[in-house]
């Protein structure tokens, strides 16, 4: 971590996440030398046709361009959702379209070996690498996102205008979300290789110049009430009744004229029942984990077959794997591990890999689970 790095201009992570992390944008020119798009033109239109893949078409409207002119504005925009078929995409001679696909790393192996180098932030942070493909012209508008984003150029050039968000206002009546006054503080071109890190809630326009292909390294940021609400839900799950159930009583109830009203002993259980389900560190780190490592909506998992002898094992680019000092947690389930077998599976879960040296030395339990999850 204390290791400079050209992804971050020649900066250590440990440097990057003290003094860019969350605070201020960062451009760093040749982050990847040679880069590459991790997809081609015709394989991503293909992708967006699939049912699994989550994609978006964006295209700034004539119409509204000439109405805009008139008010004064930038452009007028349309959106749909995917799946699209190939030929409900506009010419590639038409300018001022964008094509976005989120999640290319579940789908394309090159993508998920891009976003593994961003993993010197934790994987409960790291969301997924969408690409973007726009004609000349063509981009999403002014607007600024919730959370963090690398915007790693790897075809053509975009010129991207940034600048602290002091009015969040939003446009009315446009199916995106762009910003009614955008003040731009820089103005950068970036080229094949280039990076640009911005922290959330900072504005920015990227706008393609000429055909142009993007990838967002995105994060994940919980809401706090949204997190409550699903930590609470698997709390609730996982609550057993004790086997001697601890019921009400109320003794001291006296005869009563106002039946209608809830007695304030009743209030006090459930209360004191609700506090001691939440005051249990243990349940809520549990389900903390679970939330963590559930899998992003449209993945699914086909059988497999059961893992052979003398090979070594890795996760699925799909599979979350997170844990904490107590539990490991896959896809939304946990288990307790301790001793040797903790220390095999948190490996994994770092690396995502274990060689078949490794695998060849976990005890029998730990190998009946690797079983599990292979099949
Ligand atoms: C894009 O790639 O066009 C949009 C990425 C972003 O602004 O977050
Ligand atoms: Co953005």
């Amino acid at each position: 971590m204390d290791q400079i790095t050209p992804l971050l201009g020649g900066m250590s992570p440990a440097k990057f996440m003290r003094d860019y992390w969350q605070k201020k944008p960062l451009l760093i020119r040749q982050a990847i030398l040679g880069v590459q798009s991790p997809i081609e033109r015709s394989k991503l239109f293909a992708l967006a046709e699939s049912e699994d893949v989550e994609s978006r078409l964006i295209v700034k409207t004539d119409g509204a361009a000439k109405k805009s002119k008139k008010a004064g504005a930038d452009a007028g925009w349309r959106m749909s959702h995917g799946p699209m078929n190939r030929r409900s995409l506009p010419a590639m001679s038409q300018p001022g379209w964008t094509l976005l696909v989120q999640g290319l790393d579940l789908h394309v192996p090159a993508a998920y070996e891009l976003l593994q180098q961003f993993r010197f932030v934790p994987d409960a942070r790291l969301d997924d690498l969408m690409i973007s493909y726009a004609t000349d012209g063509g981009g999403v508008g002014p607007h600024y996102d919730s959370y963090d984003v690398f915007l790693l150029q790897v075809h053509g050039q975009r010129r991207w205008r940034i600048g602290p968000l002091k009015d969040a206002s939003l446009q009315a009546d446009v199916p995106l979300k762009i910003l009614t006054h955008f003040v731009p503080e820089q103005d950068l071109v970036l080229e094949p290789g280039d990076m640009l890190y911005l922290p959330p809630r900072w504005a920015h326009d990227g706008i393609a110049q000429g055909e142009c292909m993007t990838c967002s390294v995105g994060f994940r940021v919980p809401e706090k009430t949204d997190l409550a609400r699903e930590v609470l839900l698997r709390l609730v799950e996982g609550l057993e009744c004790p086997e001697v159930p601890d019921l009400y009583k109320d003794p001291e109830q006296p005869a009563t004229v106002t039946p209608g009203q809830i007695p304030a002993a009743l209030q006090e259980f459930a209360l004191a029942a609700v506090m001691k389900a939440l005051k249990d560190p243990s349940a809520l780190h549990s389900a903390l984990g679970e939330v963590l490592s559930e899998p992003k909506p449209r993945v699914w998992f086909q059988a497999g077959e059961p893992l052979p002898d003398g090979v070594g094992v890795r996760l699925d680019p799909r599979t979350r794997m997170v844990y904490d000092d107590k539990r490991v947690f896959a896809n939304g389930e946990s288990w307790v591990a301790a001793g040797k077998d903790a220390r095999q599976l948190r490996l994994l879960a770092d690396r995502r890999a274990l060689s078949a040296s490794d695998v060849a030395r976990v005890s029998p339990a730990l190998r009946e689970l690797l079983d599990q999850w292979t099949e």
